[in-house]
C-alpha cells in the first residue's frame, strides 16, 4: 500500500480552492456541493450507530480489495466490526449526498453495497420518482442493506441486488457510485462497463494500483472533466468544454 501519507501530502500540494476553478460548471458544482453547509437526514448516522453495536455473526465472501477487503476469500465478521470499517464516514456520506442531491439523477447504479449505509445516503438525496440499484456479491450483507433501506423507508426507491459485479455488468446509469473492488483492473472494468456521464469512484487514493486505475480513468479522452478530492474522483463525461483535470481541496 502506498503510504496514505505520503499520498495524502502530495495531495494536499497540488489541491486548489473556488478561486483557481475557471470553468464555470466545476465552479457552480464545487461551491454547492463541496463547499455547502448542507446536511443529510441525522436518522442515517443513527441507524449507523446502531449496527456498529449489533454483534450478529456474519460469515460470508469478502470480495473486495479495499477499505473493506483486504484479504479477500471466506471471512466472519459480527455487523459491529464491518459497520466500523467498510462503509463511508459521515463526511464523505454527506459528500455523496449533496452530489446526489445536486444532479438528482434518475437512475444511480451503486456497486458495492456492504451494510447499505453510502446507499442510504443516495436514496436520502433522490428526487421523487428516482431509483437507485445497489449491487452486492455477499448475501448476508446483501440481507443487512435490504433491512437498513427498509427501516429507514427507502426501499420502494432502492433495489438491492446480490450478485458478482462481474456477471451484473454491463449497465447504464445517470450517475454511479463505485465503491466495490480497489484494484486498477477493477476500476477500468467497471469504468468502461458503466454507461453513465457521472461517476464517482471511492478511495482512488487507497494504494498505488487503485491510483494506477484512477490515472487510467483521468487519461481517458471522454473523460472531458475530472476532478480529484482525495477522497473521491469524479467523472463528467463528454462535457462540452476542454479536458481538464482539477485537483481540488476538500477536508470533509
Ligand atoms: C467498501 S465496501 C462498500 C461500502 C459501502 N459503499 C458504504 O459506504 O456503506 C465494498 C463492498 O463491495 C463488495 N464487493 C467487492 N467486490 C465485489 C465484486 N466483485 N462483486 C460483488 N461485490 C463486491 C464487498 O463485498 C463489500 O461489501
Amino acid at each position: 500500500m502506498l503510504s496514505a501519507g505520503l499520498s495524502y501530502i502530495l495531495y494536499v500540494l497540488k489541491a486548489r480552492g473556488l478561486g483557481a476553478i475557471h470553468s464555470p460548471f466545476v465552479f457552480e458544482f464545487a461551491k454547492k456541493v463541496f463547499f455547502s453547509r448542507e446536511r443529510p437526514p441525522i436518522v442515517i448516522e443513527a441507524a449507523r450507530k446502531s449496527l456498529e453495536n449489533d454483534r450478529r455473526l456474519l460469515v460470508y465472501e469478502d470480495y473486495g480489495a479495499g477499505s473493506g477487503g483486504k484479504n479477500p476469500g471466506r471471512t466472519s465478521k459480527t455487523v459491529g466490526q464491518i459497520a466500523k470499517t467498510a462503509a463511508r464516514r459521515p463526511s464523505t456520506g454527506a459528500l455523496l449526498w449533496r452530489i446526489v442531491k445536486h444532479f438528482a439523477p434518475a437512475n444511480v447504479l451503486e456497486l458495492g453495497t456492504n451494510l447499505g449505509i453510502s446507499a442510504a445516503y443516495i436514496a436520502a438525496a433522490l428526487p421523487e420518482g428516482s431509483r437507485l440499484t445497489t449491487v452486492e456479491g455477499a448475501q448476508p450483507l446483501a440481507d443487512i442493506a435490504r433491512g437498513l433501506l427498509q427501516t429507514l423507508n427507502y426501499d420502494k426507491k432502492t433495489r438491492v441486488v446480490c450478485q458478482k459485479f462481474e456477471d451484473f455488468l454491463p449497465a447504464r446509469a445517470d450517475l454511479a457510485f463505485i465503491d466495490g473492488h480497489h484494484t486498477a483492473a477493477a476500476m477500468r472494468d467497471h469504468y468502461n462497463r458503466i454507461d453513465a456521464p457521472i461517476l464517482v469512484f471511492d478511495d482512488v487514493h487507497w494504494s498505488k494500483d487503485a491510483e494506477n486505475g484512477w490515472k487510467y480513468i483521468v487519461s481517458r479522452p471522454e473523460a472531458t472533466v475530472t476532478v480529484d478530492l482525495f477522497h473521491f474522483g469524479i467523472v463528467f463525461k463528454n462535457r462540452e468544454q476542454a479536458k481538464e483535470h482539477f485537483v481540488l481541496r476538500w477536508r470533509g
